[in-house]
Formats: structure tokens, C-alpha cells, sequence
């Protein structure tokens, strides 16, 4: 065949390609309207003899990334994007605040910008898995929406795309710089249940 019939089929192809991702990431959207606040997971995740991750959590950068936001390096982030206030703008909310999933305007009304990263922006909306029995069987809580395991979220944050990043932040096993190492992150946000093995 000669190139000039198999441009346009080429050109087909790669449009198609790109058209597929976009819908698979709609599809991968998490729903709005499923979650519940980081207190109903509180509810029964504040045992100090089942991990705390509660507690853990309140502790963490992820709980105070709207606080953050009101900081003069914030301030100073912002103005190179033409944003007045970090803290009221969907350019910066979508990853220092679950309330708004990822998008530029709020989600939910379930969760306040103030609580910062909570558990769901990890694990996924918890309306139809946060029953005790569901929770307690993976396969159901799955399909009941947890997103497992939760690494797989974290890039949607930790990218080039923030202001902060980094591409040389963290140095890997083998010696690369790179701007997120799981690895490394995980160990500083871990919060496991010391009852279950490892
Ligand atoms: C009614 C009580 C209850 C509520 C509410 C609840 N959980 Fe759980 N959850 C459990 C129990 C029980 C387990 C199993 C033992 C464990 O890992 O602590 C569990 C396990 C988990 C696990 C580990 C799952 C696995 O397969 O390893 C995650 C992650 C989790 N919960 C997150 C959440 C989040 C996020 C919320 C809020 C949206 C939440 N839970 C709300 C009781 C609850
Ligand atoms: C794509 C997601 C994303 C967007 C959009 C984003 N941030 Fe962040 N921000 C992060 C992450 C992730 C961190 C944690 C540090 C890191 O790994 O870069 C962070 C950290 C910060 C910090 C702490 C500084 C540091 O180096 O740790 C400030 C200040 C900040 N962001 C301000 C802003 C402002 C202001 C905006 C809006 C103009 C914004 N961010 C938009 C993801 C984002
Ligand atoms: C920044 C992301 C993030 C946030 C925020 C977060 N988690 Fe997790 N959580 C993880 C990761 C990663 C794991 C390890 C297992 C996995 O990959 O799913 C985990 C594990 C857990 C486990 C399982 C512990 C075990 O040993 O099996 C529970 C329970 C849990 N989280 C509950 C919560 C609750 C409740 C909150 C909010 C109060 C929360 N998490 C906030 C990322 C997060
Ligand atoms: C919804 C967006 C979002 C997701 C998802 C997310 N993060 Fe973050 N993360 C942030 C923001 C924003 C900050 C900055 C908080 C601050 O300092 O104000 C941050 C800060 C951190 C920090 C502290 C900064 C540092 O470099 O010491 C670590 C560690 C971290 N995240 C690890 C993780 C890991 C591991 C995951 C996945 C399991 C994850 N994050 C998922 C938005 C996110």
C-alpha cells in the first residue's frame, strides 16, 4: 500500500486510541456522589489496637494540605498561575482537597476543603463498601468501590503537574532521581492494622 492510504488510517487509529483513553478515564472517575467524610471511616478505624489510622491520618501532611494552602510559598505558587487565593481556587484544590476529586470545582458537600487529602481520595468513596461485613471481606469491598491496592492513586497528585514538583526530589534504590518514589512515600504515610500479617 502506498503511505498516502495509510496516513489517514494511521491518523484513525491514533485518534481512536486517544478517544478510548479519555472515556476509560471517565469510567475511572470516582463517583461524587458515594462519599461519606473522613469521620464515618473514623468511626471505626480510631482503635489504637487495630492501627489508628485515623489518628495517623489527622497527623499527616494529606489532613493539612488546605492549611497549606494558605502559606506565603502557597501565595507565591499561586501568582505564577494567576491565582489570588490557593485556597478558594480549583487549580489548586483539586489535589490539596478530597471535596473536590480531582476536579476543578467541588464534588461533595460530604467533605469540607478544609479536611485537606482524606481517606477517600486512597481508597475510593466509601457509601457502598463502609459496611462491617463487606469491609471485611476484600473481594466484596472491591466491588463495592475501595480502590485496592491504593497506590495506585497516588500519581494522580504526585505529578509534574503541581507547583511543588520536584523531578529529582527522591533518590530510588539503584540511585535515580525521581519526583515520587511509592516506596519511600508509602513509609511515610503508613498506617496498617498490626493485627493483620503483613
Ligand atoms: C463499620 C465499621 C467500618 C467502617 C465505617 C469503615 N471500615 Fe474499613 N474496615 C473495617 C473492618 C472491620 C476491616 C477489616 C480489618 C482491618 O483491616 O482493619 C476494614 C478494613 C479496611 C481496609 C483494608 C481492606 C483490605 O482488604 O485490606 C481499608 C483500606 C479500609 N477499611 C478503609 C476504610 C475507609 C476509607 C472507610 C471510610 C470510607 C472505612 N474503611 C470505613 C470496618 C469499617
Ligand atoms: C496535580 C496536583 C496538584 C496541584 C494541581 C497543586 N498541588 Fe500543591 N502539592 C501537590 C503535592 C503532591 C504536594 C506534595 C509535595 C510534592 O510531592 O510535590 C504539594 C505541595 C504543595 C505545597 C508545599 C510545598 C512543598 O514543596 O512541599 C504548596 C505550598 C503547594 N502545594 C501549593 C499549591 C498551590 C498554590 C497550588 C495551585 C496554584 C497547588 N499547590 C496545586 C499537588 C498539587
Ligand atoms: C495518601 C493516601 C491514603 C490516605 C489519605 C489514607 N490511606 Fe489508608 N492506606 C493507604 C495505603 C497505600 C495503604 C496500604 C494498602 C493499600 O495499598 O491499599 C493503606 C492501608 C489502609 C488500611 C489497611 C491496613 C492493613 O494493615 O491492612 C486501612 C484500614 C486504612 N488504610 C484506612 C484508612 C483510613 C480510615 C483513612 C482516613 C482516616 C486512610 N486510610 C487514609 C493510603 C491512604
Ligand atoms: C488527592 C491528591 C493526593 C493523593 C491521591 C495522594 N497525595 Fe500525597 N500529598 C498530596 C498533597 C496536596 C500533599 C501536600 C500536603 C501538604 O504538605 O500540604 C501531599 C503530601 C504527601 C507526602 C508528604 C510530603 C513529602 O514528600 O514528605 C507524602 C509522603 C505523600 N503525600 C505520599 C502519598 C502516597 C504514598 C500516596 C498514595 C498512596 C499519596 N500521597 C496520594 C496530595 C495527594
Amino acid at each position: 500500500m502506498h503511505y498516502k492510504t495509510l496516513l489517514p488510517l494511521a491518523v484513525l487509529v491514533g485518534s481512536t486510541i486517544v478517544l478510548l483513553r479519555v472515556v476509560a478515564s471517565i469510567a475511572g472517575e470516582p463517583d461524587a456522589a458515594n462519599y461519606v467524610g473522613p469521620r464515618m471511616c473514623g468511626a471505626c478505624h480510631k482503635k489504637d489496637d487495630t492501627g489508628n489510622q485515623f489518628k495517623l491520618w489527622q497527623e499527616s501532611q494529606h489532613a493539612k494540605a488546605f492549611e497549606r494552602l494558605a502559606t506565603p510559598e502557597a501565595k507565591e505558587a499561586g501568582k505564577k498561575v494567576g491565582v489570588d487565593n490557593p485556597q478558594t481556587s480549583g487549580k489548586c484544590l483539586k489535589c490539596h482537597a478530597t471535596a473536590y476529586n480531582f476536579t476543578e470545582s467541588a464534588a461533595t458537600q460530604k467533605i469540607k476543603p478544609e479536611d485537606g487529602v482524606t481517606c477517600e481520595s486512597c481508597h475510593g468513596p466509601g457509601k457502598n463498601y463502609l459496611k462491617k461485613d463487606v469491609m471485611e471481606n476484600r473481594e466484596q469491598a472491591v466491588a463495592g468501590g475501595l480502590i485496592y491496592p491504593a497506590s495506585k492513586n497516588c500519581e494522580r497528585c504526585h505529578n509534574s503537574e503541581a507547583p511543588s514538583w520536584k523531578p529529582d526530589r527522591f533518590t530510588t534504590k539503584d540511585g535515580k532521581k525521581v519526583g515520587f518514589d511509592y516506596e519511600q512515600a508509602y513509609e511515610k504515610i503508613k498506617h496498617p492494622n498490626p493485627k493483620l500479617k503483613p
